[in-house]
């Protein structure tokens, strides 16, 4: 089974939107398999966004990131990154469609509530930076899994 990691960024906490976000997760079906609120120190926030290191954008992103505690999550599910992100639409909110946590509840790139893992590969990488081995739940299933999964 596919994990992807989910961050509920600054805006996403301080707009008190954290119990709505996670409901989007709970609601498709997905397994939550670890959760901390944390604020993100700035070697965590180089790490996670190193990729971006030298774009225009990234002095802001590091900085919002860093501008309150955040909701790091992993999700486990069937293709659960492409799932996810679909869930949180498009990068930009304007482009994000109706329905999506983006296209709903967010209006300007700069604070765009939610992060989630764009390939497996990335999701990997971003859960290693924010989680250990302890911070998992290691044996619980849904009990409604029987309902979303193949049987
Ligand atoms: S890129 O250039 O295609 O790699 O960028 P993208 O993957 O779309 O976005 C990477 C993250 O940077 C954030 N971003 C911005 N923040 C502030 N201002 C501007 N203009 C901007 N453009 C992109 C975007 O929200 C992505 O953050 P995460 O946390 O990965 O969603």
């Amino acid at each position: 089974m596919e994990r992807t990691f989910v961050m509920v960024k600054p805006d996403g906490v301080a707009r008190a939107l954290v119990g709505r976000i996670i409901g989007v997760f709970e609601e498709k079906g997905m397994t939550l398999k670890a959760m901390k609120l944390l604020d993100v120190t700035p070697e965590l926030a180089k790490k996670h966004y190193a990729e971006h290191e030298g774009k225009s954008f990234y002095p802001s992103l590091i900085e919002y990131i860093q501008s309150g505690p955040v909701v790091v999550m992993c999700w486990e599910g069937p293709n659960a990154v492409s799932q996810v992100r679909a869930l949180v639409g498009s990068t930009h909110p304007k482009d994000a469609a109706p329905g999506t946590i983006r296209g709903d509840l967010a209006l300007d790139i700069s604070n765009n509530l939610v992060h989630a893992s764009d390939k497996p590969e990335t999701a990997e990488r971003e859960l290693e930076i924010y989680f250990s081995d302890d911070d998992y739940v290691k044996e619980w299933r849904r009990a409604d899994a029987r309902w979303l999964l193949e049987r």
